[in-house]
């Protein structure tokens, strides 16, 4: 936290939780760490977690749980219908989102499965400021477009803007206009724009989207799966609200919004997922779906026990030790790339370390996937597992032409309160080194692709013979180490 001061001048941050449970890890040679690349098809999704060192993947389900989160998930009323257990659930939402309607659903996705479902129809368009892959996906699966409003710098990887994933107001106002309002069901507001490198909006920005839809009649649809990290950097960096609390600016945002769906593998450092409105005609509009597509209305598809654990997950969002852990380590370890001279996504943001990879790779081509080859590569020479967020996470239009990402990333996952210092040391370190080694690393090309979502479990293979010559050299540098 900001407020420590250290003697020997060095700035880090410093843990405010210990550790009393443990997961041992394996390193394993960078032999076998070829080998595992070739049985996953070079995607790290396909990697084994014996094969992985830190599994720095996702933050989705993995978050470190606290004591109290684990002490409650004993104390699960387990009922089908009318347990306690989502009682407390709806009280920690009516307290931490000023929401009074919650309607479960088992993740994230299958919020946005509801949400599509009830509000959407074929050929409507929502604007939003950045889609997230499984958003995307359920919107075309109900036959709608999106739109993408972030503002010019938003794609500006290195840059000193605080809230890149601000909506441009001109661009909605603009859009709303070629569209048509009757088709625009609902404008989305995703906190801490994952696919841009977890980067915030303002709550003036907010406000600006809100009084919009409003003047139009158009409905707010909040994705707060990141809200927490959003409301922690909003206190960092928007002037007005300084000195606020948590609470203050989470109700903040959420007040702004209709309805607020979220992930609560991350929200609320659980497994879960939810949708929440104080609108009694919206939440009718839902509910049906509920039972048809996730269990019945007091589990939604939910383990009883991660229910227990949502709610108390929930009240923990609003302690700044906490939600600080994560963004702080994050921003640790951009500083600290980036003064090895690796290009890094600026402003840190959260979730995870976001490394620009179409910059290193700048020699393979966007169709030769350079942030998916960066990811590979990075696995082979670390045994630490990041995500590859560039084109291999985009799709193909309606003509099998590849869509181009935006940005060729490799995101560098720092789930809440699991790993320590000296493995984000570690992540460093080896960055540097691959950096420096980055012309050995070349193209992928996809040996196996699905039609949806191809990321999550399609295959590549190397274009030629550059994840051995990148282990030779390792060999060569390295010598014996692991
Ligand atoms: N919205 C956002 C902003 C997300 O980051 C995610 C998931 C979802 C929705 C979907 O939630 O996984 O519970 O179904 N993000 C994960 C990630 C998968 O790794 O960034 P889910």
């Amino acid at each position: 936290m900001s407020e420590i001061k250290f003697f020997l001048g060095d700035e880090y941050p410093l843990e405010f939780h210990k550790v009393r449970v443990v997961q041992k890890l394996h390193l394993v040679p960078i032999e076998r760490r070829l080998e595992a690349l070739r049985e996953g098809g070079f995607n790290t999704f396909k990697l084994q977690t014996t094969d992985v060192f830190l599994d720095m993947l996702t933050d989705s389900g993995t978050n470190a749980m606290s004591d109290n989160q684990i002490a409650a998930m004993f104390q699960a009323d387990d009922a089908y219908a009318g347990s306690q257990s989502f009682a407390r659930l709806q009280k920690a939402v009516e307290d931490v989102l000023g929401k009074k309607y919650l309607l479960p659903a088992h993740q994230g996705r299958a919020a946005e499965n509801i949400i599509a479902n009830a509000f959407l129809k074929p050929g409507q368009t929502i604007p939003m400021n950045y889609h997230f892959t499984t958003t995307l996906a359920h919107i075309q699966d109900k036959g709608g477009k999106i739109v993408e409003l972030v503002h010019d710098h938003a794609l500006e990887l290195e840059s000193t803007h605080p809230f890149k994933g601000n909506m441009d107001i001109d661009k909605l106002e603009a859009t709303i206009a070629e569209v048509g309002v009757e088709n625009i069901p609902f404008v989305r507001m995703e906190a801490s724009t994952n696919l841009i490198g977890g980067q915030p909006f303002s709550i003036a920005n907010l406000m600006d989207v809100r009084r919009v839809c409003d003047k139009y009649g158009i409905m707010l649809v909040l994705d707060a799966s990141l809200l927490g990290e959003n409301a922690y950097l909003v206190k960092q960096r928007e002037e007005k609200w300084k000195e606020n609390s948590m609470a203050d600016i989470l109700k903040m945002m959420t007040g702004l919004a209709d309805i607020v769906y979220f992930s609560a593998r991350k929200l609320s450092s659980s497994r879960g997922g939810g949708i929440c409105t104080n609108s009694t005609e919206l939440y009718k509009t839902m509910e049906p779906l509920i039972p048809l597509y996730e269990g019945f209305l007091t589990y939604g598809g939910i383990s009883i026990r991660e229910i227990e654990a949502m709610a108390v997950g929930l009240y923990e969002t609003l302690d700044e030790t906490m939600i600080s852990q994560s963004p702080n380590f994050i921003k640790y370890l951009v500083e600290e790339a980036e003064k090895h001279g690796v290009p890094m996504v600026t402003p840190p943001g959260v979730l995870g370390a976001h490394v620009n990879a179409g910059k290193i790779c700048a020699h393979i081509p966007q169709t030769q996937y350079p942030a998916g080859a960066f990811a590979a590569a990075f696995y082979l020479i670390s045994g630490v597992r990041g995500m590859e967020r560039g084109t291999v996470s985009s799709v193909r239009d309606e003509n099998g032409v590849e869509i181009l990402s935006d940005v060729e990333l490799l995101r560098l996952a720092v789930p809440r309160r699991v790993f320590t210092l000296s493995q984000i040391k570690y992540v460093i370190d080896r960055l540097a080194w691959l950096n420096e080694n980055r012309e050995l690393i070349g193209g992928l090309k996809f040996v196996y692709e699905p039609p949806v979502l191809r990321f999550f479990m399609g295959e590549l293979e190397p274009l030629g013979d550059w994840p051995e010559r990148l282990m030779v050299k390792f060999r060569q540098d390295f010598g014996k180490s692991l």
